[in-house]
């Protein structure tokens, strides 16, 4: 088992992979199959997209699905994580870029990192900037996320706040396809 997933295997998060025998995440064209018995090549498993039922999440909670070999977070925030990560002085920041590839170049401003306008649903890649470990949900000084490998604190925004990693939680190529799916890739 790898430190990841050692780490995954011990969240209190609401957890699927999307690789298990699960009907909550919808594997894209069957190309994670493809992917898997073919040994397909690189570029082939670069292209490959994921749809995940987000149905299920409740406000507050996290599922966390297995894309292209890492984890990927997708949180359904309460108003309060909303409220706070807005509140946030983006000039206070260490990283104030937003690290969205779906939108590039803009700073870390919280509507800049989430799915939506209203900030409800903020979708991050599960892999701490410092040195790749898995950051805990729900923990650390800044009501986000907790790197407990040498101490990384991430807001509710997934913005570094404190400690050794150089860089927000990425944000990957992500977008609703209807009200309850998001594609990842
Ligand atoms: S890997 Fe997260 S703080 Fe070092």
């Amino acid at each position: 088992m790898s430190h990841a997933e050692d780490h995954a295997g011990t969240r209190r998060d609401f957890l699927y992979y999307a690789t298990g025998a699960t009907g909550a995440v919808t594997v894209g064209a069957a190309v994670w199959p493809l992917v898997n018995q073919m040994n397909a090549s690189a570029d082939v498993k670069a292209l490959a997209s994921i749809y995940v039922d987000i149905s299920g999440i409740e406000p507050g909670t996290q599922l966390t699905v297995k894309w292209r070999g890492k984890p990927v977070f997708i949180r359904r925030r309460t108003q309060e994580d909303i409220d706070s990560a807005r509140a946030v002085d983006i000039a206070t920041l260490t990283d104030q870029s937003s690290e969205n590839a779906n939108k590039p170049g803009t700073d870390a401003s919280d509507e800049n990192r989430t799915l939506d306008e209203a900030g409800e649903w903020l979708v991050m890649m599960g892999v701490c900037t410092h040195l790749g470990c898995v950051p805990l949900g729900d923990s650390g000084d800044f009501g986000g996320w907790f790197c407990p490998c040498h101490g990384s604190h991430y807001d509710a925004a997934g913005r570094i706040r404190k400690g050794p990693a150089p860089r927000n939680l990425d944000i990957p190529i992500a977008a609703f396809t209807d009200e309850t799916t998001i594609k990842l890739g």
